[in-house]
């Protein structure tokens, strides 16, 4: 099959296997991945691996944390106010999409929010490139990829207050200065394991500036504390990040993924852009390199091209259900060859059909 699921989605092959493995025997011990004690050494060296790894890529020192909490990351659209904002204060949000809607709702629970930019006025098929963002906001959020309507940010925006970002489409995608966040979040089912888990990167001299009393498990200060472990961690969902957190580092790093992720990207635009029945949905410059969302000219063709992809054993095109249309999700794993084989298709549909 190929897989451009936008979600859990492509997992590099060596990953599941070794993943398949530990489940009937973990690093040989007698036990499956599934039944040790999250507790014990066997867990608690995953866990630290997968931690050092996710420093380590992002190239961040000893002022941040790296935490593996539940939730998803829409708990972090909720636990981020929660922990940084003040009843009486204000956080600048990005509003560019969906997904940044939603933390912008949840934001407003516990604050002010001023949103610093929207691209509401076109549906959010561009990225602003002017932003307002008063001083006396506590932080600025944006969503650096927007995983439903495919536009992402190829430049991060200048402010002169902490900056939080969920990066849950295109973390580990790209390389870029990490250490200018102050909060970093991301769910793992993209580009970073499997769905159960969510990343959360904390430069820790942001936390305990907040007057509310936060309830245990949403305070990041008791999660650091903790080390991960407050309570029962989805073990596994982390034992498959750490693996893919490997993977990562062994094929060459984030320098190595963001080449791949633009060779990927500029095979498909370039065919999409060649194509008569096709067209992209977002600005050029602000396409995502890791969702293409598109369309067929004429809507008659959508429902028989994806058809064709099915048929060809292509699965997950079908655009999300707010917005329609089509979209293609390249993460890491996704190898270009499967890019290739879904040019091919399209290529072979405009012939048939044009
Ligand atoms: C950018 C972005 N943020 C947040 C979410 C929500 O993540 P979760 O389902 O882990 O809560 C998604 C899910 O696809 C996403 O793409």
């Amino acid at each position: 099959m190929y897989n451009f699921n936008s979600g859990p989605a492509v997992l590099p092959a060596a990953v599941l296997y070794e993943a398949s493995e530990a489940v009937l025997n973990f690093n040989n011990i007698g036990l499956s991945i599934l039944e040790i004690g999250h507790r014990t050494d066997w867990f608690v060296n995953v866990l630290e691996e997968a931690k050092s790894l996710v420093k380590e890529l992002m190239q961040l020192d000893d002022s941040y944390e790296v935490l593996y909490l539940h939730g998803g990351a829409t708990t972090q659209f909720m636990q981020v106010p929660m922990n940084l904002l003040n009843e009486d204060e204000t956080a600048s949000y990005c509003d560019n999409g969906i997904w940044g809607s939603k933390a912008i709702k949840e934001a407003k629970l516990f604050g002010n929010v001023h949103i610093a930019c929207s691209s509401k006025d076109q549906n959010h098929t561009y990225i602003p490139k002017e932003l307002s963002v008063p001083q006396y906001s506590k932080y600025l959020h944006y969503t650096t990829n927007n995983t439903v309507e495919g536009t992402q940010w190829h430049f991060i925006p200048e402010a002169n207050v902490p900056l939080v970002a969920d990066m849950s489409s295109d973390i580990f995608s790209r390389e870029i200065p990490f250490s200018k966040f102050s909060l970093i979040y991301a769910g793992a089912q993209k580009n970073a394991g499997a769905a159960g888990v969510t990343i959360v990167v904390i430069k820790k001299d942001i936390l305990g500036k907040v007057k509310r009393q936060i309830p245990t498990i949403l305070d990041y200060r008791t999660h650091i504390e903790a080390k991960s472990l407050l309570n029962t961690p989805p073990v596994f969902a982390i034992y498959v990040s750490m693996l893919t957190l490997r993977w990562i580092k062994k094929e060459g790093g984030l320098r190595e993924m963001e080449k791949r992720t633009n060779e990927r990207a500029d095979l498909f635009y370039e065919t999409l852009d060649s194509l008569n029945l096709f067209e992209g949905k977002v600005d050029k410059q602000d396409r995502s390199l890791m969702n293409a969302t598109f369309t067929t000219k004429n809507p008659g063709h959508e429902k028989l091209f994806l058809d064709e992809c099915k048929q060809n054993g292509m699965v997950g095109i079908k655009g999300h259900r707010s917005v329609g249309g089509l979209r293609v999700s390249m993460y890491n794993a996704l190898p270009l060859s499967s890019v290739q084989a879904l040019c091919d298709l399209m290529k072979d549909f405009d012939e048939k059909h044009g």
